[in-house]
């Protein structure tokens, strides 16, 4: 395999990202912990800061110029958003502070208010806390029972299983579509023609894949979908929700307030039209028009070409990685070839590799990493209940973004080594 597209692609967007031309405790810094946030190109930062300099006003409200020029960027990134994802209709987005905000959003208005004693919700073991915790409640709420898929010897989703989970009863399935622990793609696509088949609503939670694939909600065919900006080159504070219009339209507001409203009485009121019925409140709106540039700026780079670099270096890391005999990699290999690319189908792996190093501690690996400039992530990454069925106290987690280059594999791989070899003069 040759690497000349890695150099090529990174050398190219490098200069767009101030924050990586630092030094962090006397080295370069190698970030390389963006599952858990991505950093930001200059002309995200410099929507935001325009936004803020040259026309702050609150959206929807005001007659005036700034205001009609604020709700005009407002609404176009909406549109950048529904675009992006190919929803129907901009409707169909809802703008929320993060992908945890967006799925309360679904289990308080629709989850508390469809399910009854009995009916089950499927969720799988490598969730996301922020998709268990809000099922939990609506279970303790409403009857509902939470089933689990669990994995492959692969570390996979288990689709045999779910195909034995899955029955009239269930009325939700609610399923990370690349897990940030594993780093497997989940087949969103067969999991929603099966909830389907079932009458069972589906949501993805697309953290992970938004931000390093093409993402498109009506090839899935799911009935919502979320993500947070923060990991796709936007602000922090900004997110969305997709919702199918005719489910969105069904289910009541969850957040009450300024924005979403169409008549307010003392006793009563009325809501507004999609999305505002959903948006109470001033929004994040210099963050909204952040995360439209954002995806102005990854849609000039293209998703495929994106998915293609960071599949690149995560095979360039597994190669590295499994010369070391201590590490243990979690989640599925990458094939003979390399990495396959993405599919809705649920192949390929995501560019992360979270992994264990003998009795080194991960929280032990990450701070002698970061004395070397290298910040990778270590703990549960929010996913507790995997760590458990894994029967590991927590793991360390490397993950890439398309800025990220080989020479920065290299010095990770380095200073991993020589940790090691610390640890190992210690341990005799
Ligand atoms: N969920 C984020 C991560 O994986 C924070 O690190």
């Amino acid at each position: 395999m040759t690497f000349t597209a890695t150099k090529t692609l990174a050398d190219k967007v490098r200069a767009d990202f101030p924050i990586l031309h630092q030094e962090v405790n006397g080295k370069p810094l190698v970030y390389l912990d963006n599952a858990a946030t991505s950093q930001k190109p200059l002309l995200v930062l410099n929507a935001l800061r325009s936004y803020y300099e040259q026309y702050n006003a609150n959206v929807h409200r005001g007659a005036h110029t700034l205001s009609a020029k604020a709700t005009d960027a407002y609404e176009t990134a909406r549109d950048k958003v529904a675009k992006f994802i190919n929803a129907a209709s901009r409707q169909e987005i809802v703008y929320t502070r993060n992908a945890s905000e967006a799925i309360n959003l679904v289990a308080y208005s629709w989850g508390m208010n469809n399910l009854q004693p009995g009916d089950e919700i499927i969720l799988s073991v490598m969730e996301h806390h922020s998709n268990i915790v809000p099922w939990q409640f609506v279970a303790q709420k409403t009857g509902a029972v939470l089933k689990f898929v669990e994995l492959t010897p692969e570390q996979t989703f288990d689709l045999e299983q779910f195909k034995q989970l899955i029955s009239e009863k269930t009325k939700l399935v609610s399923i990370v579509h690349v897990s940030n622990t594993l780093g497997c793609i989940n087949p969103v696509k067969e999991i929603a023609d099966i909830a389907h088949r079932y009458g069972a609503k589906f949501l993805v939670d697309a953290c992970q894949s938004v931000p390093h694939m093409k993402v498109d909600v009506q090839e899935i065919g799911c009935d919502w979908l979320v993500a947070s900006g923060h990991k796709m080159c936007a602000p922090t504070g900004i997110g969305f929700l997709y919702g199918k219009l005719e489910l969105l339209e069904s289910m009541p507001p969850f957040f009450g307030g300024g924005e979403m409203i169409a008549e307010v009485y003392l006793d009563h009121s009325t809501y507004a039209e999609l999305p505002h019925k959903f948006e109470a409140g001033t929004p994040a709106i210099g963050e909204a028009i952040a995360l439209g540039a954002a995806i102005d700026y990854l849609s000039s780079i293209g998703m495929d070409k994106i998915h293609a670099y960071e599949a690149e270096l995560t095979a360039y890391l597994f190669q590295q990685l499994e010369k070391i005999p201590q590490i243990k990699i979690y989640g599925p290999k990458p094939d003979a070839n390399g990495v396959r690319v993405a599919s809705p189908l649920g192949e390929g792996r995501a560019a992360l590799a979270a992994f264990t190093a003998g009795e080194v501690h991960p929280n032990d690996l990450s701070t002698l990493l970061d004395q070397e400039g290298v910040a990778i992530r270590s703990g549960h990454h929010c996913t507790q209940p995997l760590h458990r069925y894994l029967d590991l106290p927590g793991t360390a987690r490397v993950s890439f973004s398309f800025y990220n280059t080989r020479e920065e594999i290299d010095v990770f791989i380095k200073a991993l080594k020589e940790t090691l070899d610390f640890f190992a003069g210690i341990f005799g």
